[in-house]
């Protein structure tokens, strides 16, 4: 297929921040469209973000470079432009720039071949082999602190993981419902009638203290009768903690071996708390995998999850898994800056026995492909923020893609 025409047009994200939407036209002229979304807590090793005026020159290069060329495969596409590119964090082409084309590119592949954008990615990346329905646990991300919030809360992300149990869209339903009455216990706890809500639809009201917000979960999970479902997952966010040898962690500096047992308390004193993500800054690698070493002698399944750590990087995935540092990883194709980049990370992952979670950024847009990425590599997990305006798109989505077939 050829392209002909690559447009990088400044569009706004859900924190009303810009970012880019992509547009390429194919040899007929016919549009494809990707929206890119943007974090916020990012990883020193993640694809570089350009700026609009230079996404656009980018766009431009990539555009005289590639008219007229015909590439077979979203592979064949990726692999040109990574060449193009020559740098180890796309910082001349910028990977919002890349993967906007990239994913473009499989959409109008898809078109062509009258496919679903998963079932493309399936089929050139994961082997075509898709069968059953898709059931990922849905990491949703109900209480933010953070560099989402203004709320003081050291902890950027306070989830709730949910199980599939009977049909999918009635797990979703039991979410949607969690959300609420998590609501209303923080009304009535605050005597606040309008919640503050941070970057991902979670509440971001104040609390007395970094555990407060996993009690309040662990107790509603308890109360509802929802242990069989529900647990509770944790994304520290370290980096941004990080400073000086020290986590400042709400208030106090706390060196590594004193949050690792801040950590082992909480996973003593909240049964439900089963996944925590970048516990550590992104260079603790040990760290990580002693806080696995201690999470072993605890009852029940408990995750270590890379985010920051391992930044949708097949060599850094290997890299902690052969140290043991993690359970599971993050899969965030905007780390990674291209489509073949993101699904070779998925594959390697479960090549190395490791979950992946398929993740939305903080900043997002309308594009829904997180969900067709999750269900071409069978992710074992989505993450996808809170059940709220700006997000439903995704569990729609979801909701959309979870039979077998199309
Ligand atoms: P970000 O954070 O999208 O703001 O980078 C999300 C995360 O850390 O998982
Ligand atoms: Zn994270």
């Amino acid at each position: 297929m050829r392209i002909k025409d690559v447009v990088v047009r400044e569009i706004l994200d859900s924190r009303g921040e810009t970012t880019i939407e992509v547009a390429i036209a194919d040899d007929e002229l016919r549009d494809f469209y990707a929206q890119i979304p943007s974090g916020r807590s990012r990883g020193k090793h993640e694809a570089a973000v350009l700026p609009f005026r230079d996404a656009e020159a980018a766009a431009a290069r990539i555009e005289r470079a590639i008219s007229g060329r015909d590439f077979e495969s979203i592979k064949d596409l990726d692999r040109y432009l990574i060449e193009m590119d020559g740098t180890p964090r796309k910082e001349r082409l910028g990977g919002n720039v890349m993967l906007g084309v990239s994913l473009a590119f499989a959409r109008a592949l898809a078109f062509e071949r009258k496919e679903e954008l998963w079932q493309v990615l399936n089929r050139e990346f994961f082997g075509g082999k898709a069968d059953g329905p898709f059931r990922p646990l849905i990491f949703s991300n109900l209480i933010n602190g953070g560099r989402h919030a203004r709320n003081g809360l050291p902890v950027q992300e306070y989830m709730v993981v949910v199980r599939p149990r009977g049909s999918y869209v009635k797990t979703v339903g039991k979410l949607l419902r969690f959300y609420e009455i998590l609501g209303d216990a923080l009304r009535l706890k605050t005597g606040e009638e309008e919640l503050p809500l941070g970057d991902e639809g979670g509440y971001a009201t104040a609390f007395e203290d970094a555990f407060e917000p996993v009690q309040t979960l662990e107790d509603l999970i308890t109360e509802h009768s929802l242990s069989e479902q529900f647990s509770i997952a944790l994304d520290i966010a370290a980096d941004s903690l990080y400073k000086d040898g020290a986590y400042d962690f709400g208030g106090l500096k706390l060196e590594a071996g004193t949050l690792r047992e801040t950590y082992d308390d909480w996973f003593e004193w909240a049964p439900h708390l089963m996944s925590i993500e970048d516990p550590f800054e992104e260079g603790a690698g040990d760290d990580f995998a002693a806080l696995r070493r201690d999470l072993a002698g605890v009852t029940g399944e408990k995750w270590v999850v890379g985010d920051d750590l391992t930044v949708t990087n097949p060599a850094l995935i290997e890299k902690y898994a052969a140290a043991g540092a993690v359970d599971a990883v993050i899969i965030k194709a905007n780390q990674a800056g291209t489509l073949s980049e993101a699904c070779e990370a998925m594959n390697k992952a479960s090549a190395l026995g490791l979950k992946r979670i398929v993740s939305h950024r903080s900043g997002e847009t309308e594009d829904n492909f997180l969900v067709h990425l999750a269900r071409a590599g069978n992710a074992e997990g989505v993450k996808m923020g809170a059940p709220h305006e700006s997000r439903v798109g995704k569990f729609n989505e979801l909701l959309r893609l979870e039979g077998g077939m199309v």
